[in-house]
């Protein structure tokens, strides 16, 4: 193994070792499992020495900490939780809202907007409910609040904008995968598909550095973010997405629907079990709207071929379907429409394969 000095490795240099420097490493609390000596130990000598061949060995949970997110509001929260018995209705779901004023004024303001093109002002959170729905109220309100704590990080190519694209595409595909797959509440995979990456603004934020190179290596290599990040820091922003899920007290359900997104083995005892975490993982197939080319049509197509029951629509209607759903939903969730549907992109993955 060929030992380096860390205390040569700065910034801008060549090498899994120069992607951070070393004051970032300390602060993080490097694990150095592949250490010669141990840094900063006793005396704060500078002796670290490390294989260039080995991961990079950051400490997940302390670049979490350090990016001191506050929490998801309790009303979120309740709502998520609410979402998960069909029997709740308007009455119940108002409950969180009324007691959250700030979240009451957002939704009352969103119900009253001219998407909705109701006649009269809307003053009762109860009856926006009953009008527009239990479901796209807690939709908006879980999408409003991450919204509102994940940070817009200056990192290379990384675009929130186009984050939330990815995202809304994502969480409608599950929603509507899952009930291919015979999902009856399938608004959890919505949630998951939904939130899916919400770690990474954190990660590009707390490590900005690794992500530059990771976002770079990714659109050079032609391979999945999770597979950079594994190579490079032993764990990806699903996993770190689960962790945050906790944090935020979401239901562990909701959180293993998140740090299970990149599964991808369509026959596995889990996925048939529970055809949600299929739904999400495939929704995590899509393609980015900033990627030049989607890798990943060929791995969905086989996936859902897979997967789903006789007498489901094909993978290009669940396409059009979703293209349909985002069309209506991003004006109130104040999305841009891509430049490019996915039924184009599915055309134009088909039309280079024949
Ligand atoms: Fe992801």
């Amino acid at each position: 193994m060929a030992f380096h000095q860390l205390g040569d490795c700065v910034k801008g240099r060549q090498g899994p070792l120069t992607l951070i420097c070393r004051e970032e490493l300390f602060d993080l609390g490097f694990l150095g499992e592949h250490c010669a000596e141990k840094w900063f130990g006793g005396g704060r000598k500078r002796v670290l020495k490390m294989s260039t061949e080995s991961v990079l060995k950051v400490d997940l949970h302390r670049v979490l900490s350090r990016a001191q997110l506050s929490g998801l509001p309790q009303s979120a929260v309740r709502l998520v939780e609410l979402s998960q018995d069909p029997s709740n209705g308007p009455a119940e779901f108002a409950a969180p809202i009324e007691a959250d004023p700030g979240l009451a004024g957002q939704v009352l303001r969103f119900v009253n907007s001219s998407y909705f093109g109701f006649t009269r002002e809307i003053s009762s959170v109860k009856l926006a409910i009953s009008l527009v729905g239990v479901r796209t109220i807690k939709n908006f309100a879980l999408w409003s609040a991450v919204f509102s704590l994940v940070p817009n990080p200056r990192c290379g190519p990384f675009d929130l904008k186009s984050l939330w694209q990815d995202s809304l595409r994502r969480g409608l595909f599950a929603r509507a995968a899952a009930k291919c797959l015979g999902v009856k509440e399938a608004e959890e995979a919505f949630s998951a598909g939904l939130l899916q990456d919400m770690a990474v603004p954190v990660l590009a934020k707390e490590l900005p550095d690794v992500y530059v190179r990771l976002l770079a290596a990714r659109e050079q290599g032609q391979m999945r973010l999770s597979d950079v990040e594994q190579q490079t820091l032993g764990w990806t922003h699903a996993q770190a997405g689960g962790i945050l899920a906790r944090q935020w007290n979401l239901p562990d359900d909701f959180a293993v629907l998140i740090e299970n997104h990149l599964a991808n083995d369509a026959n596995s005892p889990r996925m048939r079990r529970d055809p949600r975490l299929a739904a999400v993982a495939m929704s995590a197939l899509l393609p980015s709207v900033v990627d030049p080319v989607w890798h990943e049509a060929p791995q969905l197509e086989a996936f859902y071929d897979q997967i789903r029951p006789a007498r489901t629509p094909s993978l290009a209607k669940l396409l059009g379907q979703v293209d349909q759903e985002f069309a209506g939903f991003a004006p109130i969730m104040k999305v841009a429409l891509p430049s490019k549907s996915l039924v184009d992109w599915h055309g134009e993955v088909a039309a280079a394969a024949s």
